[in-house]
């Protein structure tokens, strides 16, 4: 019914019904991009793990397919990344889909022998309809080491074998393997760097260019211990060899500073067009939100590219482009002033209630967007010229109290220097993702308002002048 129904996002994947967390073997073929998802069927909380799957065409427009891949006797189905085998390295059949995943053992992890989680393969010689688990699993046991899992494999060109990146309680290990079955051990990372108030988990390793050098960028996971509070995800840019990471700098990076936007990894086999796209919750309340049939969302796809900001370079993400054919007509706005307050509501009326709004301010300004309904409840979204923050406030956001921590205002510093901001903002219906300076600061951020918010102010304590301000509300199919 409608009512179930009412945090359901219009054009952000969430799973019919039942649970799911992260995103699994993203891997483009044939003109399909799949999506394989951390998925409870039988209930909407974390629960006995299976790869669900979803396919689209265009990164928008989803559909849900059969679940991929059961629990089986050697433990349920963590996460994990897939490969298009062109090459036929690993014997399954040229082209064919192969996942390297997690398996994750119950009764072993109660022996607290530290080796109740080991890799192990599924293929698929038909595009991703069915999969086969492969005999010999695992093809990569654990030593003893707790936290062993997500795997992340990718073809090294230069050394003509494929990579595992793979998350080692608080530190990434590498593995090389010419034909994904047998696997070594490379080298080790993360001692000394980085952010540890958590476990790492899900990495992701992949090369982008920046001003003609190519870089690598790695992703790590990290639950507890990001900067909001509960999980997000670090990055880190640099230099692989083939065999080991070495990053430029020492300090700790965010690829999105919301509370919402975790475990993400990007697509496999799509050239250099790197897609990206996370788990929009959080462990700290993701099996307790206000929804019913199903739980958890993912983000939209990004783009990432390397941005040089005066010496130090940064990982930038922007709403894939596809995005742009959902948007119906734009109310294009030059040279808007507010003083004190704006209401662009009525543009809204009539619509899906999903939008994309991009502003350009002619300085550098204190401003707010309000998302709001009339029965007093918000979500403020904008820029503190004092703290030189972007931020996200849910404490008025509706419901609230199913987690203390959940009703808050969530910040992230700016990395952009120019002087005036450039921000997109992305809702759909219990969301919100901010980028800000062409995607240098991002913060996504859910909320579960009691009547969708159909009231869209800009505000601001002084006179502020934007150059632009467009609306352009979602098609709603
Ligand atoms: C991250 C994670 C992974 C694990 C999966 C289990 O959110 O904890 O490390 O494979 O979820 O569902």
């Amino acid at each position: 019914t409608l009512k179930k129904e009412q945090y359901r996002p219009l054009f952000h994947f969430s799973p019919k019904k039942g649970w799911m967390n992260d995103p699994n073997g993203m891997v483009y073929l044939n003109g399909t991009y799949h999506l394989f998802f951390q998925h409870n069927p039988d209930s909407a909380v974390w629960g006995p793990m299976h790869w669900g799957h979803a396919t689209t065409k265009d990164l928008i427009h989803w559909e849900e397919q059969p679940i991929a891949l059961y629990p089986d006797s050697l433990g349920t189905i963590f996460s994990g990344s897939a490969v298009v085998d062109k090459d036929n390295t690993a014997g399954f059949g040229a082209n064919a889909l192969v996942a390297i995943f997690t398996h994750h053992n119950a009764e072993i992890e109660q022996k607290k022998t530290g080796k109740h989680q080991y890799q192990s393969l599924a293929y698929s010689t038909d595009e991703g309809k069915t999969w086969t688990k492969y005999a010999g699993n695992p093809v990569l046991p654990n030593p003893g080491i707790w936290d062993f899992r997500d795997p992340k494999v990718r073809w090294h060109e230069e050394t003509k074998r494929w990579i595992m990146t793979l998350a080692t309680k608080q530190t990434i290990t590498f593995y090389s393997s010419p034909n994904l079955k047998q696997w070594s051990k490379l080298s080790e990372f993360g001692e000394g760097i980085g952010a540890h108030g958590g476990v790492w988990e899900c990495p992701d390793l992949f090369p982008l260019i920046v001003d003609g050098e190519r870089k690598w960028v790695l992703l790590v996971s990290i639950n507890p211990g990001g900067p909001n509070g509960g999980s997000a995800t670090q990055y880190f840019v640099g230099n692989f060899d083939g065999k080991t990471f070495k990053p430029d700098k020492k300090e700790t990076r965010w690829i999105d500073y919301g509370a919402d936007d975790y475990a993400g990894v990007t697509w496999s086999n799509t050239g250099n067009r790197i897609i990206f796209l996370g788990w929009m919750s959080n462990w700290q309340y993701a099996n307790v939100v206000p929804t019913t049939a199903w739980r958890s969302a993912n983000t939209i796809p990004r783009e990432l590219t390397l941005k040089r900001v005066g010496d130090e370079v940064f990982l930038s993400s922007a709403p894939v482009k596809e995005l742009n054919d959902l948007k119906t007509k734009m109310e294009e706005m030059t040279n808007v002033t507010v003083a004190s307050e704006k209401d662009f509501s009525d543009l809204l009326k009539n619509t899906s209630m999903t939008y994309s709004l991009d502003l350009t301010t002619a300085n550098l300004d204190d401003f707010t967007v309000q998302l709001a309904n009339d029965l007093g409840e918000q979500v403020l979204v904008g820029y503190d010229k004092q703290q030189n923050q972007f931020y996200v406030d849910r404490s008025q956001s509706g419901k609230t109290d199913f987690e203390s921590g959940f009703a808050k205002r969530i910040v992230a510093p700016r990395v952009a220097k120019d002087t005036s901001i450039e921000l997109t903002l992305v809702v759909d219906v219990n969301s919100v993702e901010l980028f800000a300076d062409k995607g240098l600061t991002v913060l996504t951020d859910i909320f579960f308002p009691n009547r969708v918010f159909d009231k869209l102010r800009l505000k601001s304590p002084e006179k502020i002048e934007f150059k632009r301000v467009n609306l352009s509300p979602f098609k709603s199919n």
